[in-house]
């Protein structure tokens, strides 16, 4: 193979690392740079308005609009941190989990530049990197850490020993919260993502509708349960022709599910000793999650709010807290 043939253009071992991350794993193209223990560059090229009339990420649009921006975003990366391609030590890139096509043009442009650029290339989860991002620009993680990501994709507990250590708590068993918060946004009008939309609704006093939803007192962890009771209420009224309240539906929905992660992440709190909580993930940003996280008992370190989305900075920053703990070992 012609790569191994390639020697490495420096010696890595003494070089300070300079990661460049990349992440394809759904409809952002992001690049990041991390340099001297720090975030220097991070774009994002969205395809999201291409989605906005189908009402969710159109597979196959995301990857053919990842293929035409990776490049853009790179050569914009660099500029930003000022940094020569040349200097670049290592390109770590989100191999899992997402949509499928869109991981692999991720995963093929990054082995390429690697490659090209005679850098190795650092496979990363994309969980665990938002995750991590709650370390960017903040203090650094302690372990152990209840790790929580709240995301459009997914929702999952996992006690963290190191940046290599991960044990799962629980994950939802179907929806994840970012996608129940996207589908009722749908049925209410809101166009695509509908997180902050409802977000900026919510008020607490005006959360005054149950919504019966059995699952949520079930042990394993769902949300298609609450999502099918509020799209059920939205269409009642709509047939019945009767006003649909949209602060008291969005309050009240809010407020169920992010009070059910709140009951889950307290429960896991009081069975395993941890030193922190860390969130990401889109649904990191929600103003109500942030608050009730101050409340759980334990400090929380939440991602900084230009981290939560998915973004290419997170990975490179978390490439780097597994170099430090595989050069301090
Ligand atoms: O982490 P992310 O960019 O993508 C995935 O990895 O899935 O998360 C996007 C999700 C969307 O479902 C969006 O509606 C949700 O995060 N979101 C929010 C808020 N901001 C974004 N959900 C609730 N409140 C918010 N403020
Ligand atoms: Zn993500």
């Amino acid at each position: 193979m012609l790569t191994y043939a390639l020697k490495p253009r420096i010696d890595r071992k003494m070089t300070k690392p300079i990661i460049l991350g990349i992440e394809t794993t759904c409809d952002d193209t992001g690049v990041g740079i991390y340099c001297d223990q720090q975030i220097v560059a991070n774009i994002i090229l969205s395809s999201v308005k291409e989605h906005q009339a189908y009402g969710g990420v159109v597979p196959e649009i995301a990857a053919r609009r990842h293929a035409t921006n990776l490049d853009v975003a790179v050569k914009k990366a660099l500029m930003t941190a000022n940094i020569d391609y040349r200097a670049i030590t290592h390109l770590a890139v989100a191999t899992e989990p997402g949509l499928p096509g869109c991981l692999h043009v991720g995963k093929v442009f990054t082995q390429m530049l690697g490659y090209l650029w005679r850098v190795p290339v650092i496979n990363i989860n994309h969980l665990y990197a938002h995750i991590f991002s709650a370390g960017i620009d903040q203090a650094n993680l302690v372990f152990p850490l209840l790790g929580i990501v709240v995301s459009g994709g997914h929702t999952a507990i996992y006690l963290v020993h190191n940046p290599q250590q991960f044990v799962l708590l629980e994950a939802t068993q179907d929806d994840a919260i970012g996608e129940v918060y996207d589908k009722v946004g749908r049925a209410l009008g809101f166009s695509y993502p509908a997180g902050p939309i409802i977000d900026k609704l919510f008020a607490e006093e005006k959360a005054t509708i149950t919504f019966m939803n059995k699952a949520l007192h079930r042990k394993v962890m769902s949300y298609a349960g609450l999502k099918t009771a509020v799209l059920n209420y939205i269409n009642q009224r709509k047939q019945k022709n009767q006003p649909l309240d949209l602060t008291s539906i969005c309050s009240s929905f809010q407020k169920t599910i992010i009070d059910d992660l709140i009951n889950r992440i307290k429960k896991h709190l009081q069975n395993h000793r941890v030193k922190l909580l860390a969130i990401g993930g889109g649904v990191s940003a929600n103003a109500y999650l942030r608050s009730k996280l101050q409340q759980v008992g334990i400090h929380s370190q939440i991602a900084p709010l230009a981290f939560t989305n998915d973004n290419g900075a997170m990975h490179a920053y978390y490439a780097a807290q597994l170099l430090a703990m595989h050069n301090s070992s």
